[in-house]
């Protein structure tokens, strides 16, 4: 049986024996394992279903600790880990020989973040190893913001879910990397454009939506729940068109009027786009489970968190 705890010991045993644990951070749940371990790299791979090709995010406790894994390290990535870390920016970076290839899938880049949450960095803290972690779900299925959506998708196959609450931002984290020193945004995610933009400058943004990506954060479809789903401009107008049908709605600030086959949930009342990120997964796994015919999403303001959310659901309702 799965434990469900929040004993940062007991994870702390699980991971020296080569095993997983699923990890808190304040993005998404992780599937974590140590790096150097071929056992613990193979299993996350397997436990997700995820194809080998798409490397995974190496997690560490310090600044001081990033010289063991990467070298060559642009002055901007080090003005961006300053300003942001421990928090929700990966940045992709020339890795060190000791990196191991499964980790990296054969890359000569390593992406590395130190994720903002007292109960992994406490973990982190009683390892002596880096914890590789892709979000704790099954490939192209919506991550997990709790301990329990870790467990509605693991509970036969994972040992322990480390339980440190719902997850703060709620979205992945945002990926830089540096192409001749200048920084490349490929993957939206928990920390605005705007926010990197006025540490370093005008950054480009490289995050298409590919079916055979070189960063595949940017596979087009991902993030997706089981009930078809759609993005829409005009929800209110949409859903005009399938009054016998069964629906849920995924509304940024207001709810729509609708008759009671229809199950609304709205991501931020007082239209924060920060709280809507963190509500939104949330939100994706309770309509998800509701087996309702389709989910109607609408677009969202095309600025800050907004664009990142924008991406989470485009994917989403990719074909
Ligand atoms: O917020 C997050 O980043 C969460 C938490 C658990 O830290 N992790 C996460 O991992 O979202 P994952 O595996 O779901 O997404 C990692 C993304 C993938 O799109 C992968 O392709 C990209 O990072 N990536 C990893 N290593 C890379 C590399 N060397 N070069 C380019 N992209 C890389
Ligand atoms: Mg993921």
């Amino acid at each position: 049986m799965i434990i469900v705890s929040e004993d940062i010991l007991k994870a702390a045993d699980i991971l020296k024996e080569e095993n997983l644990v699923a990890i808190p951070t304040e993005t998404v749940y992780g599937l974590a394992g140590n790096i150097y371990s071929e056992k613990a790299i193979k299993a996350i791979f397997e436990m997700k279903q995820r194809p080998f090709f798409n490397p995974l995010i190496v997690h560490i406790k310090s600044i001081a600790q990033l010289d063991e894994l990467a070298k060559e390290i642009p002055e901007k990535a080090r003005l961006l880990a300053d300003k942001f870390w421990p928090g929700s920016l990966t940045m992709v970076l020339k890795k060190q020989e000791s990196v191991p290839d499964l980790v990296t899938a054969g890359k000569e880049s390593v992406a590395i973040r130190i994720p903002n949450h007292a109960a992994t960095l406490a973990l982190l803290e009683a390892l002596d190893f880096p914890l590789a972690a892709p979000s704790a779900n099954p490939f192209g299925c919506i991550s997990p913001t709790s301990a329990s959506h870790v467990v509605n998708y693991f509970a036969e196959k994972l040992r322990m879910v480390l339980d440190g609450g719902n997850c703060q931002n709620g979205i992945e984290s945002t990926i830089i990397g540096f192409e001749d020193e200048e920084a490349v945004l490929y993957r939206l995610g928990s920390i605005s454009v705007e926010d990197i933009e006025g540490v370093i400058g005008k950054i480009q943004i490289k995050n298409k939506k590919e079916s055979a990506p070189h960063a595949p954060g940017m596979l087009s479809k991902h993030y997706a729940p089981v009930t078809p789903t759609f993005l829409i401009n005009d929800v209110a107008e949409f859903i005009k068109e399938f009054p016998e049908r069964r629906i849920g709605l995924l509304l940024f600030k207001d709810k729509v009027e609708s008759t009671s086959l229809i199950h609304q949930e709205v991501l931020s009342v007082k239209g924060d786009l920060k709280e809507a990120a963190s509500n939104l997964y949330a939100a994706m796994h309770r309509l998800d489970m509701k087996k309702l015919d389709m989910i109607v999403a609408e677009q969202f303001p095309d600025f800050e968190l907004g664009k990142s959310i924008n991406d989470r659901l485009e994917r989403a309702t990719a074909k």
